[in-house]
């Protein structure tokens, strides 16, 4: 019989709930003063969303060159989680130890909009946003429940009746429109899933503008070869489950199953989820939430 963790340990900040571990308590209190630099870059976006893949690329293009390299050092630190707890029980929040990092500092968040450091909603720094379409991450969300020892199991039903009830801090609806209104910042870049899965490319080429990198034409071809699905799926740096450490840490019950953290990948995997019923259910909520915004996603492949 399968194990379920015991119990889901969730720590809540400003109204938003967090998984914890990994997110720290404290780490998220020194968030808001965050000393920001002007050439800190955040990856943002939502769980389950393309937060790997834009990191992998951001990592890239700001490397430029050293692409093998760099593909082995796990993307985690190359990377780092802001508002994560220290590695080890002892450490500090990883937050605080980003105050001594070199620049330039790249960092990743699953933070909302308006819990990110002050200066940089202030414009300082850049930030680079992932969303997707909210049923293919609803699959996703369920399937790392499945893989992740720490998360607690729940049945498709389960876990999409979960999605759609979260807090209103946290609640995607709120949150990805309320990113999606500072699209036009100038230190923000707005990009969707389904557009990179369309053209690669076009994005890596658009990331290293905004970051203010020129790239040659080899270089972008080398970093796009680097995050196709194929590449990050085979890359131990960015697919944890192929990382014997991590794997034996936390992800057992994947190993189990067969399932990884880079799992599939695709544009409207939904398909295979969502029964009528619940698809019905979905769009209305997914129509009224949505009323108020022009942001729209193509969820079929
Ligand atoms: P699926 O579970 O649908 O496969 P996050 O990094 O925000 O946790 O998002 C994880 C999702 O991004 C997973 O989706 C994962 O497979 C997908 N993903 C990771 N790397 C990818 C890539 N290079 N191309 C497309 N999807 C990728």
């Amino acid at each position: 019989a399968e194990q379920n963790a015991p119990s889901a340990t969730f720590c809540y900040f400003r109204g938003a709930r967090f998984p914890s571990p990994p997110v720290s308590p404290q780490g998220l209190e020194l968030v808001e003063s965050f000393g920001v630099r002007d050439d800190d870059v955040f990856v943002s976006a939502f769980r389950k969303s393309g937060t790997t893949w834009t990191q992998q690329i951001v990592s890239l293009v700001t490397t430029g060159s050293n692409i093998s390299e760099v593909s082995r050092i796990p993307l985690g630190k190359r990377v780092p989680w802001l508002e994560r707890a220290g590695l080890h029980a002892d450490a500090p929040p990883i937050i605080s130890q980003l105050k001594d990092s070199p620049s330039p500092r790249l960092m990743k968040t699953h933070l909302p909009y308006n819990m990110l450091p002050k200066q940089a909603r202030e414009g300082k720094g850049k930030i680079v946003y992932c969303a997707r379409n909210p049923k293919d991450v609803a699959v996703s969300l369920y399937n790392m429940r499945q893989i992740n020892d720490m998360l607690q199991l729940l049945t498709w039903e389960e876990a999409l009746h979960d999605f759609l009830s979260e807090p209103p801090a946290n609640l995607w609806w709120n949150v990805i429109p309320e990113y999606w209104c500072h699209k036009d910042d100038d230190n923000l870049l707005f990009i969707k899933y389904e557009d990179m899965k369309k053209d690669l490319r076009g994005h890596v080429v658009k990331i290293a503008e905004f970051l203010g990198r020129s790239l040659t034409e080899e270089q972008i071809d080398e970093v796009t070869a680097n995050c196709t699905f194929a590449a990050m799926k085979e890359n131990q740096a960015t697919n944890v489950s192929r990382d014997p450490l991590i794997q034996e840490k936390m992800l057992k019950r994947g190993k189990e199953k067969g399932i990884e953290f880079v799992r599939k990948g695709q544009v409207g995997d939904w398909r295979n989820w969502f029964s009528p019923q619940q698809l019905e259910t979905f769009e209305a909520f997914h129509r009224e939430k949505m009323a108020e915004t022009d942001l729209t996603f193509e969820d079929e492949e």
